[in-house]
């Protein structure tokens, strides 16, 4: 998949991201805001303010979006991607960024030694994959079964609120980094039939994960010891697992997009974004209804909604539940987590499962019958129309307007000469 920028957004790449919310969560929740949210579109529908009569047609776009004087944002919801976080427990520094990137590339720490993080959230290519389901490790040696999801980007999972298709096991970054280890994904959980795709055994994995680091590839002892001054040879395996996975949030830090053309004219650059990208602006806040679920710096609520993704069955069930899976909720089933729009053109394939690489069927599908096909279906969805040709033409190019800078690669690969014990412990078989 190339990264070229200018190419068809119809069919390229897939996703990720946070935050100012408090925005809409001043006014009861994000469900009370969302309410607020979805009557002012309406209103501004009503007004004309949203839609492009032949009348306007004639006047330049960019004079119905004036700066306002507050925010200095024409559209304030949709503001930019915030400065860093601060993190007082965990103060980043480049020995943990490099312990960070090891984990990160090293098979060896897969069950199999063959899988590193990077096999399925690709560094070239915003860190997703481009396959709908990858392989896990523990399917190997036989490439069956796969993953039931496809794996998201991980662009500005610094600033993710939740995270996880279905916002499970996301209660903090660290934790949700060091989590594959302990899922098929990459397997140091030894007892796991290898065709169980499901089943997660953190205490396992914790325990691998130490017998990795300690005895099986013992360079990482004084990796550890540079980032954080802690002799692990004595720790426990839980404190080793939390090391790690702060090592690995250190390094996410540098896996940030920010300063796309959308920030730019949303900041008062006429320039920054041609008047089709201006008018899918005003589809994707106005006819479109997008911006109901997809606002904030991250173009997304963090909320969870059914898009009628998942086929029903007779008797009422999907093959992927979502949101229910961790709630048990009825009202959660067929619920997935928003992803990020920014820099979706470059994400694909498409939803939860991976199965689309055309954009315009996607949006054919949340403004068409198909994203109400579901009875379960999420009743914003009720209210938006079909789009015509040319306003999915102008709603790409605003969606293209929304990538951003693209972190250096580099900066999160490691070569195979520089893993630790790389001599003595070969890539491509398990230590262990
Ligand atoms: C075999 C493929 C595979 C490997 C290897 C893998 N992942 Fe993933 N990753 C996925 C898939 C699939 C998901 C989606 C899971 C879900 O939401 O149910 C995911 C989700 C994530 C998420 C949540 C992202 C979000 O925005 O929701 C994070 C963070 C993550 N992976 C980090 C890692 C790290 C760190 C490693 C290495 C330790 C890793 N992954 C290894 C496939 C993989
Ligand atoms: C009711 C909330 C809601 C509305 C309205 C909505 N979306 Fe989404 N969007 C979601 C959710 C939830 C998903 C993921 C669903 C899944 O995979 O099952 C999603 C997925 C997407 C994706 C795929 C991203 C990826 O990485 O897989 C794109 C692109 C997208 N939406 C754009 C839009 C656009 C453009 C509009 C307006 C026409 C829109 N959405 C309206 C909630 C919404």
């Amino acid at each position: 998949m190339d990264l070229q920028r200018d190419g068809d957004p119809g069919e390229v790449e897939g996703r990720s991201g946070v935050s100012n919310l408090d925005l809409f969560r001043g006014s009861g929740g994000a469900f009370g805001g969302l309410r607020w949210l979805w009557l002012s579109l309406v209103i501004a529908a009503v007004c004309g303010c949203g839609e492009s009569a032949d009348t306007v047609e004639a006047e330049n776009p960019n004079d119905r979006w004036p700066v306002e004087a507050d925010s200095g944002l024409r559209y304030p919801a949709l503001g930019p991607v915030p400065a860093l976080p601060v993190w007082p427990d965990n103060p980043p520094s480049a020995e943990k960024a490099a312990l960070g990137r090891l984990l990160f590339n090293d098979p060896r720490l897969s069950g199999s030694g063959r899988v590193g993080c990077g096999a399925c959230h690709f560094q070239n290519t915003y860190f997703q994959s481009s396959t709908p389901q990858d392989v896990p490790d523990r399917s190997y040696p036989e490439i069956s079964p796969r993953l039931p999801r496809n794996a998201p980007s991980l662009l500005n999972i610094v600033y993710a609120e939740n995270c996880r298709w279905d916002g499970g096991h996301c209660e903090s970054l660290p934790a949700v980094l060091m989590l594959p280890f302990a899922e098929a994904n990459m397997n140091l959980t030894p007892g796991v039939a290898r065709d169980d795709v499901h089943t997660i055994d953190v205490p396992g994995a914790q325990a691998g994960f130490r017998r990795r680091m300690v005895e099986q590839i013992p360079g990482y002892v004084p990796l550890y010891e540079a980032a954080f001054g802690v002799d692990i040879s004595q720790s426990d395996a839980e404190e080793i697992w939390a090391l790690g996975g702060a090592a690995l949030a250190v390094l996410m830090r540098d896996a940030v997009s920010r300063d796309a053309p959308f920030d730019a004219w949303n900041a008062g650059d006429d320039d920054a974004m041609g008047p089709e990208a201006v008018r899918g602006f005003e589809i994707f806040v106005g006819k479109g209804g997008c911006v109901s679920c997809h606002y904030g710096p991250m173009f997304t609520d963090f909320g969870y909604h059914n898009m009628s993704r998942e086929a029903v069955a007779d008797d009422g069930s999907r093959e992927d539940e979502g949101r229910f899976l961790i709630t048990g909720n009825d009202a959660d089933k067929g619920k997935f987590l928003t992803p990020t729009l920014r820099s979706v053109v470059f994400t694909a394939p498409w939803w939860h499962d991976g199965g689309e690489t055309d954009l315009r069927r996607l949006l054919a599908h949340i403004t068409g019958p198909e994203g109400k096909a579901d009875p379960l279906h999420d009743p914003i969805l009720d209210g938006i129309e079909p789009l015509a040709a040319a306003e999915t033409e102008d709603l790409l190019q605003f969606l293209k307007a929304l990538t951003g800078t693209h972190p250096d690669p580099v900066d999160f690969t490691a070569p195979v000469e520089s893993f630790p014990n790389i001599d003595t412990v070969p890539v491509g078989v398990s230590p262990g």
